[in-house]
């Protein structure tokens, strides 16, 4: 007896020592292209808000009367729901007497009707048909208009972390990036207005010019202009002309939530993009991360980032870190801030667009009045994470090979693209294998 209890001891120790994960609980956000919940919601439920993501909407559901498609999946989808995709859209405008940008003015209708405060041109129109057989609406760019541009679709999944970011992380990440390169790399924090908190702003992160902070702002923004669809943060339609449905054309379910309700918290619940494993581990794509890092890129396509811990209050206030989201590590590639890489498509934020056309009633905090005006040649960093499955690069999607969006980027990011020019061959090719591994 006396031997065999020091033995069974021992088990129970080795076993407790294998059941104990030798390093903590990793704080690393979810990924996966599973169509999987991060955990904020179960998995009935975020299948739920995908139907509603991938619903697509008709006439007698309000889509139009100018819009580019029928679903957010149309052109959020590779390679899950929430996902990029190669759809862009088209962005005009013109440059005024005293050299600043200016929305266009977009005649429809043979011109019984101008639409304007957008750079949105819509591709599609619900008229003439059937009901409206004279009713010519299709939008056009005049020849005018004269700054032109496409923007390709972005990636949301895993965007619930990057709203959790607070605002001043990225407004340090700013002064801190600027300070450190000698005020030759700065990027632009843009305060923008919290739909849902008529009054407040944030730091803008989503778009290809920041011009929302908040998911459900920027769902009720994509829900009027891409599918023409009014709800009750983007109430106005952008024209009456063979408008039938009541506004606002997205209602309240019986669950207490609208159509945008259920985007915004698909897209909160959706997992990061995850790196293509087989690749990662290997010597070329490792070291192909080093050179990443040597030559500067990671000064804007910053590599990790924290969310606030669980409780923080975001979107001025709007909306309340949940467990799931809270003080979560994750590996964007990017820093969310603007810059001038020597890309910029002369456009500035169209305020009434995005911000809505009543705007004007509230009065946004510490907005000046020209905040707007660094986004005329400035981009968002392009987040890398899931760049292998993109197919068309740069907010234009005229880039079709990552190097050639590499050799692309001038200005502040002049130096990083010259020292990956001069490269060793062999490092050159590692740092595409590491860029095909995200
Ligand atoms: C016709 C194509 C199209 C449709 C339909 C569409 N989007 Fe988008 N989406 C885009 C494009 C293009 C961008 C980038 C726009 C820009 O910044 O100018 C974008 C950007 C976004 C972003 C910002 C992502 C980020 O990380 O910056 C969100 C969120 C978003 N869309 C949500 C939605 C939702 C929700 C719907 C459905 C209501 C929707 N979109 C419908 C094309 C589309
Ligand atoms: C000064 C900041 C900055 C630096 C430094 C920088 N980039 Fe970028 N990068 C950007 C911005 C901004 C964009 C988006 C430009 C646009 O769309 O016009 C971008 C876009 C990209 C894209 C396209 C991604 C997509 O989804 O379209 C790739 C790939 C890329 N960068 C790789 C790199 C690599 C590799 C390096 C280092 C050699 C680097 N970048 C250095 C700011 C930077």
């Amino acid at each position: 007896m006396r031997l065999v209890l020091p033995m069974v001891l021992m088990g129970a120790l080795v076993l407790a020592v294998g059941l104990t994960p030798a390093t903590p609980p990793s704080n690393d956000a979810p990924a996966g292209f599973d169509n999987k919940s991060n955990g904020l919601v179960d998995d009935a439920t975020h299948q739920a808000d995908q139907t509603t993501f991938e619903e697509v909407e008709q006439i007698s559901d309000g889509l139009g009367p100018l819009y580019n498609a029928q679903s957010c999946r149309e052109c959020h989808q590779n390679p899950v729901s929430g996902g990029p995709s190669q759809v862009n859209e088209l962005r005009v405008g013109h440059v005024g007497s005293k050299g600043e940008f200016e929305n266009p003015a977009i005649p429809i209708a043979d011109g019984k009707e101008v639409i304007t405060g957008r750079t949105l041109v819509n591709d599609r129109a619900i008229c003439p048909n059937g009901a409206y057989r004279d009713t010519e609406i299709q939008e056009r760019a005049p020849d005018t208009e004269k700054v032109r541009t496409f923007r390709v679709s972005l990636n949301l999944l895993g965007d619930g972390f990057v709203e959790a970011v607070p605002d001043q992380a990225l407004i340090d990440m700013a002064k801190e990036q600027c300070r450190k390169s000698h005020g030759k790399i700065c990027g632009v924090a843009l305060r923008v207005p919290v739909l849902e908190a008529p009054g407040e702003t944030a730091i803008g992160r989503f778009g290809w010019k920041d011009q929302h902070a908040s998911l459900l702002s920027f769902s009720a923004d994509a829900y009027l202009n891409e599918m023409g669809i009014t709800n009750r943060l983007q109430p106005d339609e952008v024209t009456n002309l063979c408008n039938t449905v009541s506004e606002p054309n997205d209602k309240v379910g019986a669950d207490g939530l609208s159509d945008i309700d259920h985007f915004a918290r698909f897209v909160r619940a959706s997992k990061a993009p995850p790196p293509d494993h087989t690749l990662t581990v290997t010597d070329k794509a490792k070291r192909g991360s080093e050179v990443f890092d040597k030559i500067g890129c990671n000064d804007c396509h910053v590599r990790t980032m924290t969310t606030a811990a669980a409780g923080t209050k975001v979107n001025g206030g709007a909306f309340t870190v949940p467990d799931a989201l809270g003080s979560k590590q994750f590996y964007p590639y990017s820093d969310f801030l603007l810059h001038d890489v020597g890309t910029g498509d002369g456009i500035v934020i169209p305020v009434p667009e995005h911000y809505g056309r009543a705007f004007a009633k509230y009065a946004w905090k510490e907005m000046a009045p020209n905040n707007f005006q660094p986004t005329r040649y400035r981009m968002r960093t392009a987040p890398l994470w899931g760049v292998r499955m993109r197919t068309r690069l740069m907010h234009d999607g005229a880039s079709l090979t990552p190097r050639d969006a590499i050799v692309r980027h001038k200005g502040e990011a002049e130096k990083a693209a010259n020292r990956f020019r001069t490269l060793p061959a062999a490092d050159q090719q590692a740092l595409l294998a590491f860029l095909q591994s995200l």
